[in-house]
């Protein structure tokens, strides 16, 4: 069968020496295994801006690999850091034991966030951060005698991980679909996107604040008394980039606040710089209850992610719980890993000696003007942008959604930049090092590309 034999395809060493690899035993996350066995794309070596394939040939990322090199690859401080870490000590174990640069790392990142917002819980997903929040929402309500407040609370469109919780409260049709009857007692708020009214929008968009209003019809549907909490992305990446109307986020802190809901901000990709902020609640001047992160923590080098919570939800399990009793039963063996722990500071490090997020906040006006300069190419309906994130939305084939996606997303690759593809949108992030120059690459790949393709 021609699958199997390409599957089964052996490479040749290159100039960088890789084992040969047969592409069948590994069974690929969130990718089409048959079409990429077939034409296999692999990278063996990353610095700065670039990856390099095992062909050798140099690939500008305007992705930051998966939304997580904000620092940039290959960065020295970061895997010195995680050596001496490793031959110090590889491991330490997180329940009834600590080490210190746990506790630093906690202090570094709450230092980050808006005062109040002081408590982070280490996990090593954006996934397992997303799972640890809801519970926690589940048990604070709990621990406050309302255990009544079990109901959570997602939003079409929203990606928040592929664990049980995160699939629930997510609304990505087919990260739900094939997953049966386990997932959690949930509804859903409406997406914010309109193409009618929020079309080439720079920035946020002025359409769409009144969406948050729909919390309200939610909570006469289900009433406060059994409502946990609501979880979104403050601008919601994985799905095309969907950027906030204006005044969106805030309608949604007073309703959850007028009804006892948590609030959750799934940071995971806004956290740590993308939008010119340290994270999207000091860019939005919204505070949520609690923050979930991951990706740009460790600068995507080592899996890590994080819950931050306030003194409130922090005090009240502490408060109730009686001495000597574990106060929250959860946690994971890799939690605060020492490794990943020393890749976080060192990613911190980074951030603050480079004054990379102030890089972002500078370079956001060129970049949405890069983007919006892709306006009359063909194929192109819409173009959006905020911070250091950008996405270009297709017509779709008739008949194939996603097949013109892929193909730019694979023509952009081939012609060496280094894209996001959602269905029809391709989405552009790159780390924030980036030179205007790149930019300047990147937007004319994609315009090449667009032109060429059907
Ligand atoms: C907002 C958001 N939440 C959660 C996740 C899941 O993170 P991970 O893939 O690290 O589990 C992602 C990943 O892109 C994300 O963008």
């Amino acid at each position: 069968m021609a699958t199997q034999s390409a599957a089964s395809k052996t490479f040749e060493a290159t100039q960088f020496k890789p084992t040969p690899n047969n592409l069948d035993a590994f069974f690929m996350p969130f990718t089409s295994n048959k079409a990429f066995k077939a034409n296999p794309r692999l990278f063996v070596k990353a610095e700065g801006m670039h990856y390099t394939t095992i062909e050798g040939r140099k690939v500008l990322d305007a992705s930051a690999g998966l939304w997580c090199m904000n620092c940039g690859h290959g960065r020295k401080e970061i895997s010195e850091a995680v050596a001496r870490q490793i031959q110090e000590m590889d491991y330490a174990p997180p329940f009834n034991m600590g080490h210190p640069a746990s506790f630093e790392l906690a202090s570094r990142v709450a230092a980050l966030l808006p005062a109040g917002l002081d408590h982070v819980f280490f996990t090593n997903s954006g996934s397992e951060s997303v799972d640890t929040a809801l519970k926690i929402a589940l048990a604070y309500h709990r621990a406050k005698g309302n255990g009544t407040r079990q109901k959570l609370i997602g939003r079409e469109r929203g990606y928040h991980g592929v664990g049980f919780g995160g699939i629930s409260v997510g609304g990505m049709v087919n990260n739900r679909k094939w997953f049966g009857n386990s997932l959690a007692g949930v509804d859903h708020l409406p997406h914010t996107y309109n193409v009618k009214e929020m079309a080439y929008s720079k920035g946020q968009p002025t359409w769409g604040a009144h969406l948050a209003e729909d919390l309200e019809r939610l909570v006469a549907l289900h009433d406060a008394s059994n409502i946990a909490c609501v979880i979104v992305e403050p601008v919601a990446c994985s799905t095309g980039v969907l950027v906030p109307p204006q005044n969106y986020l805030q309608k949604l802190r007073e309703i959850c606040t007028k009804h006892g809901i948590l609030l959750i901000f799934d940071e995971v990709i806004t956290g740590f710089g993308r939008l010119g902020a340290s994270f999207a609640t000091e860019y939005f001047g919204v505070k949520p209850d609690l923050i979930t992160c991951a990706k740009g923590l460790t600068n995507g080098s080592i899996p890590m992610g994080a819950v931050v919570v306030t003194k409130e939800i922090y005090d009240t399990f502490l408060d109730s719980a009686a001495e000597n009793a574990i106060e929250l039963f959860h946690g994971y063996t890799y939690s605060a890993h020492p490794v990943a722990c020393a890749a976080g500071l060192a990613a911190l490090d980074i951030y603050k000696n480079d004054g990379l997020f102030d890089r972002v906040k500078d370079l956001s006006p060129y970049w949405e003007n890069a983007i919006h300069s892709l306006k009359g190419t063909r194929h192109v309906v819409d173009l959006r942008n905020l911070g250091l994130i950008g996405a270009v939305e297709l017509e779709p084939r008739a008949g194939k959604p996603g097949a013109r996606g892929q193909e730019a997303f694979i023509k952009c690759y081939e012609a060496g930049v280094l894209t996001r593809v959602t269905g029809d949108t391709l989405a552009m992030s790159p780390p924030f090092i980036v030179e205007k120059s790149q930019i300047d690459q990147m937007v004319s790949t994609l315009h090449e590309v667009l032109t060429k393709i059907d």
